[in-house]
């Protein structure tokens, strides 16, 4: 009672300061400081699931300039590329440690055909699902694979399932994978890679409940053992060890079509014959409040910042509602859910192409960034991959492009400062999240979570939603001797990075105290924190 007096009278003294005079601004953050203290306490004892690498996977679609100019510009371009790759790409995806990539869509995977993809000279298709582009195809199989390779990532396939058949997906899968002298293997071999490539992830439709062919869950049920059958990867080191996982498609929302679908497929599977099997159960989920998407991703103020941010948090609902059903089916969690196309999903930018699906990427979206990574890392013994939707030019992306410049967005600098949970072992923090409300939308003030790394190191991060006030964070349950992090935020919630201007929103220090083994930090208005403790 004393100290919340306390509170309140340092609160009116602060108003009343700060309403009548204008303060040297060093007084001012002590004012706002004894506004707000929040203890974090982290049980570095009691350890939780592995935070898999894997959710922190990624999407690049053959849409919009997400590949074409995004990745590919091809050997002859002027723009510094490794075979047609371009290097500043690869340089800032390196530093992410992608671990996984899911390609060639989407939409657009099942309706693509790999053979287009292959040899020379390449078949010229169209991209009917965006924009009616044309498809050059000249990023296909092997140029996919050599990405892979420059960013060191593996490779998520999504075969054709809509307008493909079982026969061209087991194909692509032989040759790629094969280490026998077959006519496919030899094919690869000619075109370019003798050895056969590793496969470890792959995908057996996409939407098939919309835009992968309307199915119903019982045809695709009939599609998916098919598949699931005769797509074999034949990789010598993937049997086993390492065996490629194959993911099933999964619902798209909370409806009850979406629960039936889940129910469906995971009762099937539990009574699955030898003859097939998945490993993964995808997820789809955009952060978009209603369709059609009209939210702008630039030039919005509180209002858009807070409704997008209470959408966000819906993805919490969905993991738990789409896992009970699973733990029906699967209580030891062998299938896990897989949340392969997340992410913010904005009005395009006035005068982009029309299906190209570019936006711009703000603060807003580094705060929706971290509180999903964190809802997924709280889920991690069933939720084990996920991708956010799109790698670069398009919807989410981590970089834009336009000709020879690049820049990195904010939820770039998200999934960097993110690099040390990958693979870290979950540790519980407890919180008291408090409030944050604008108008008539509530939300928690504060986000946190915390992990040990392999070598024993602990981090954790903290996210305040609060676009107004800092927060003073205590850490208790460390033993801290020291602490050191960055922290990124920015002067408005729809601050972004400009090829022009392409640090608005960048990390810098964190503000970390250690007095008297007492660990304490302040956190912005609207920012990612990520610190590490030893
Ligand atoms: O990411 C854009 C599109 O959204 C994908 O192609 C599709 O799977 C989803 O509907």
């Amino acid at each position: 009672m004393a100290l919340d007096r306390k509170l309140k009278q340092s609160r009116s003294h602060c108003l009343f300061v700060l309403l009548l005079v204008v303060l040297p601004a060093t007084v001012f953050p002590n004012c706002l400081a004894a506004q707000e203290r929040v203890q974090v306490t982290i049980d570095p004892a009691k350890t939780g699931a592995k935070i898999d690498r894997n959710l922190f996977g990624q999407f690049a679609e053959h849409l919009g300039q997400g590949i074409y100019e995004g990745i590919w510009v091809g050997p002859d371009s002027k723009i510094p590329n490794t075979r047609g790759i371009r290097n500043d790409v690869v340089a800032a995806l390196k530093a992410l440690r992608v671990p996984n990539v899911r390609w060639p869509g989407g939409c657009f995977a099942d309706e693509y055909h790999w053979r287009n993809g292959i040899g020379s000279p390449r078949t010229i298709t169209l991209n009917p699902n965006w924009g009616g582009v044309i498809e050059p195809n000249t990023f296909g199989t092997h140029e996919f694979m050599d990405f892979m390779d420059q960013i060191g990532a593996e490779a998520y396939l999504s075969v054709n399932v809509g307008s493909g058949t079982p026969r061209e997906a087991a194909e692509w899968l032989e040759y790629l994978t094969t280490a026998q002298p077959t006519t496919l293997a030899k094919e690869r071999a000619a075109n370019g890679h003798p050895a056969p490539y590793k496969i470890p992830y792959l995908g057996i439709g996409n939407e098939s409940w919309d835009c992968g062919g309307n199915m119903t869950p019982e045809y695709y049920l009939s599609q998916l053992k098919i598949y699931s059958r005769f797509v074999r990867n034949y990789n010598p080191e993937q049997q086993s060890q390492q065996q490629m996982l194959k993911i099933a498609v999964g619902p798209g929302g909370g409806e009850a079509r979406w629960s039936e679908w889940t129910e469906a497929i995971m009762k099937a599977w539990q009574n699955h014959q030898w003859s097939w099997d998945m490993n993964g159960l995808s997820m789809h989920n955009y952060t978009v409040v209603r369709w059609p998407p009209a939210f702008k991703s630039v030039g919005f103020g509180e209002t858009e910042y807070s409704q997008i941010l209470k959408s966000t948090l819906d993805m919490e609902g969905l993991i738990s509602k789409h896992s009970a059903i699973m733990d029906k089916y699967d209580p030891q969690k062998k299938i896990a859910l897989v949340v392969d196309e997340w992410g913010a999903w904005y009005a395009q930018l006035p005068g982009s192409h029309p299906g190209f699906l570019l936006q711009q990427n703000s603060m807003r979206d580094a705060i929706l960034a971290a509180l999903n990574i964190n809802m997924f890392a709280r889920h991690g013994d069933r939720v084990r991959m996920a991708n956010i939707a799109q790698m670069i030019n398009v919807l989410q992306a981590m970089i834009l492009t336009d000709k020879e410049k690049m820049v990195l967005t904010p939820t770039y600098h998200v999934f960097k400062m993110y690099v040390p949970f990958q693979d870290a072992t979950f540790v519980p923090v407890t919180f008291n999240a408090g409030t944050y409300t604008h108008g008539d939308i509530t939300l928690p003030r504060i986000d946190a979570i915390a992990a040990k790394d392999s070598a024993g190191k602990l981090w954790l991060e903290i996210t305040n939603v609060d676009p107004n006030q800092p927060v003073e964070i205590e850490v208790a349950g460390t033993n801290a001797k020291s602490a050191q992090g960055q922290t990124l935020t920015a002067p408005n919630v729809d601050s972004v990075n400009t090829f022009d201007q392409p640090t608005t929103v960048s990390p810098r220090p964190a503000s970390v105290k250690i007095s008297d083994g007492k660990l304490s930090l302040r956190l912005e208005p609207k920012s990612v924190t990520v610190i590490s403790v030893e």
